[in-house]
């Protein structure tokens, strides 16, 4: 496992790359698995609650989100239901120092493949739903201050 370099919003280079639309994996090989790995290494590393793909400079549809209830691997992630709203403040991982006031969803239905390429569903509420939202934004190029309300200096 390796640990990956998280791309910023605030470097040119990298910003071209985090608004570009990922393409979904259509062979889960030995590759995939190796990025699933090092994504989940990144993220622990990073202290955060999700990373996608285009964030670590790979623009496949690939995301792995722990809010602390355990590794969730989501290849091809597709939210299929949403119920409800919810306000709340919300950071990026690519976007240091700044976090933002975001409305959600407040539950969320998704469904992705696991590493086997079997078809999983996830149902999340307040935290889950937000960061099912916002990593699954992420591979169609959108980040949250697209669509903050607020922004702030700081961490969330
Ligand atoms: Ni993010």
């Amino acid at each position: 496992m390796a640990l990956r370099n998280i791309l910023k919003l605030d470097d040119a280079m990298d910003a071209e790359i985090l608004r570009k639309k990922s393409r979904p994996v259509e062979k889960i090989d030995e590759r995939i698995c190796t990025i699933l790995d090092d994504m989940a290494e990144t993220l622990y590393d990073s202290g955060g609650v999700g990373l996608a793909a285009p964030q670590v400079g790979i623009l496949r549809r690939i995301v792995v989100i722990d809010i602390g209830e355990g590794l969730l691997e989501l290849i091809n992630p597709e939210i299929i239901e949403t119920e409800g709203t919810q306000d709340g403040q919300e950071g990026c991982l690519s976007i240091p120092g700044k976090s933002g006031e975001v409305q959600r969803p407040n539950y969320v239905k998704l469904k992705a493949l696991n590493r086997e390429g079997q078809e999983v569903v996830y149902e999340g509420t307040e935290l889950l739903a937000r960061a099912f939202c916002h990593e699954t934004e992420h591979l169609d190029g959108i980040l949250y201050i697209d669509k903050a309300t607020e922004i702030w200096e700081g961490e969330e």
